[in-house]
């Protein structure tokens, strides 16, 4: 299997550990991170631990859509096509509300405006693959999670894991959004679908302070053994990514047993899939087609 695959944070935890598999395969991998040092010393890391000398890296700080933009570009700047694009980076912020240098909440622009904008600039080159794939992460949270349609910015959200349930809950719906744009303008070597890669124990929610309960979840339970390895967090990723099993499906959400199940649907309507996709899309309209 030789196929081009980009990772985004996939320098620790469940991005790291696909870009481990799908090198392992025999796949050309293109980890990004944020940290140039952590970067280098990944694909160092994965290319003796796999033997795969086609590893390399790109740095951008999903908090800046200038910064996804510049991604694009060097990715594009050096690949002709891109087989798959897994949008992994993203994280639980503090209780405490913070904006992006673009004014945007920052958990929705991490967990959901930064991959929509990457998945639509590395278009192009998803569309030059034969079997071009965007997997996009959500998170069992997405299941209990209650959007606010009338504050997509959440001005008035004042727990982070609340804005990261719903942060996750959106991922899923622009998937859903992504998949029937791309079959209505007759594009069908493209497809989008989303992974769950259940509760792991990575670095996730390390740095966040999310009050008493959510502290003590993210850094006792999730740091416990109680908690899945992270390889078994990428086992969606990889079957995503590289399975024939999938070929066809698109918009559609997987588990981290690699079953396709139903999305949640408490707060789905269709009104509510436009608007928020919408609001997306105007954010990241100034940087497309520069
Ligand atoms: N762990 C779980 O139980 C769990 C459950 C459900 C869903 N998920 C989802 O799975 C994905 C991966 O999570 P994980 O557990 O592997 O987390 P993690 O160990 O914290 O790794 C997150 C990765 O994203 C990168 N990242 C974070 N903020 C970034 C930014 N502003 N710009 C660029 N890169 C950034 C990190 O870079 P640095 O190394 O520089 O920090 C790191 O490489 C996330 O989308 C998460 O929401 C995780």
């Amino acid at each position: 299997m030789n196929k081009i695959i980009l990772i985004t944070g996939a320098t620790d935890g469940i991005g790291k550990e696909t870009a481990l598999e799908l090198a392992r395969m025999g796949n050309q991998i293109i980890i990004h991170g944020r940290n140039e040092q952590k970067a280098r010393n990944t694909v160092a890391e994965l290319k003796k631990r796999t033997n795969n000398p086609q590893i390399s890296y790109l740095i951008a700080d999903l908090f800046s859509l200038q910064s996804v933009m510049k991604l694009a570009d060097l990715f594009k700047a050096s690949f002709d096509h891109l087989d798959v694009l897994i949008n992994n980076a993203g994280a639980v912020l503090d209780d405490n509300r913070s904006q992006t240098e673009n004014g945007i909440e920052a958990t929705m622009q991490l967990n959901v405006i930064s991959p929509l904008l990457l998945s639509e600039l590395l278009m192009p080159r998803l569309r030059s693959s034969n079997d071009g794939r965007i997997i996009n992460m959500s998170s069992g949270t997405a299941i209990i999670a209650k959007p606010r349609m009338n504050d997509l910015n959440m001005d008035r959200i004042n727990s982070g894991q609340t804005r990261y349930g719903i942060s996750k809950l959106f991922v899923i719906w622009n998937t859903q959004h992504m998949a029937k744009r791309l079959k209505d303008e007759g594009i069908n070597n493209v497809s989008v679908n989303v992974s769950h890669p259940g509760s792991v124990a990575t670095n996730f929610g390390q740095d966040s302070n999310n009050g008493f309960i959510n502290n003590l979840i993210y850094k006792v339970a999730l740091k416990s053994h109680l908690m899945a390895a992270p390889s078994s967090g990428a086992a969606t990723n990889v079957y995503l990514a590289t399975s024939n099993d999938v070929k066809g499906f698109s918009g559609k959400f997987f588990n981290n047993k690699c079953k396709m199940i139903k999305a949640p649907t408490r707060y789905y309507n269709i009104e509510n899939e436009e608007k928020l996709w919408n609001y997306c899309f105007n954010k990241i309209k100034p940087f497309l087609n520069r």
